[in-house]
């Protein structure tokens, strides 16, 4: 049999509209490494408040920049990003400090250019350890870093149905107030792709939404 082709799904969405768990299902599922790019964000926030850097000071923010050396470590199928061979944890990146302060150092174009090449690389780590795909979540996925992926997808959900979700997950998180700051940024602002398939998750159960776009990749599979 035919080896199905290498497929890059780009996922977008603001904060709490499900990308996470969509792209953590369809990496188990189809076997592709899974980029959760907002961790990438948060986790250089943290190493940045870490070294007292405040996202204001754009001069400071480069000159630390410069200093950063990324790498991954792969967990499962899960791609986590190492800075100087370390990975922050998960407690840390989820920190209310964190909440509060990734959307300003999110919003400067020279952390943003920082991760790109980082970003872009992913997919051939993913082709080098065998996986059969990469599903890549954030905001500027299908915009920005793979315009040209195989799929891609915009989630959207009601505003107090996501906030709700955080609440359950135990979080105080302005999600809300990111959304506001991802949105109307210069620089890569989240917005749905011209020709992105858009999905409203606010009454759809996960379960769902994972089902639509895992029958678009397994008929593209068929159809190569
Ligand atoms: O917590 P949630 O899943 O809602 O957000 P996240 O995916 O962890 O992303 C945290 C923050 O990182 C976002 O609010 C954005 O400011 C920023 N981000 C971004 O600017 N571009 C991306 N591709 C991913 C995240």
């Amino acid at each position: 049999m035919k080896k199905p082709p290498f497929l890059i799904v780009a996922i977008d969405g603001g904060a709490a509209s499900g990308k996470s768990s969509t792209a953590h299902a369809l990496s188990a599922r189809f076997n592709f490494l899974h980029a959760d790019t907002g961790s990438y964000y948060r986790a250089l926030t943290a190493e940045l408040l870490h070294r007292g850097v405040k996202p204001t000071d754009a001069q400071s923010v480069r000159a630390e920049l410069a200093d950063l050396k990324f790498d991954t470590q792969i967990i499962a199928r899960d791609a986590r990003l190492k800075i100087h061979g370390d990975r922050i944890s998960d407690a840390d990146i989820r920190s209310e400090a964190v909440n509060a302060a990734v959307s300003h150092f999110a919003a400067l174009p020279d952390l943003r250019a920082a991760l790109l090449a980082y970003q872009r690389g992913l997919a051939d780590l993913a082709r080098t350890h065998g996986f059969a795909g990469l599903v890549i979540e954030g905001r500027d996925i299908g915009t920005v870093i793979f315009p040209s992926a195989d799929f891609r997808i915009f989630l959207h959900a009601d505003p107090h149905e996501r906030v709700r979700r955080r609440e359950r997950e135990g979080q105080a998180d302005a999600v809300a107030e990111r959304d506001r700051l991802d949105s109307s940024r210069a620089s890569a602002p989240l917005t749905c792709p011209a020709g992105a398939v858009a999905i409203d998750s606010t009454h759809l159960p996960l379960i769902e939404v994972v089902e639509r776009i895992a029958r678009l990749i397994t008929v593209r599979r068929m159809e190569s």
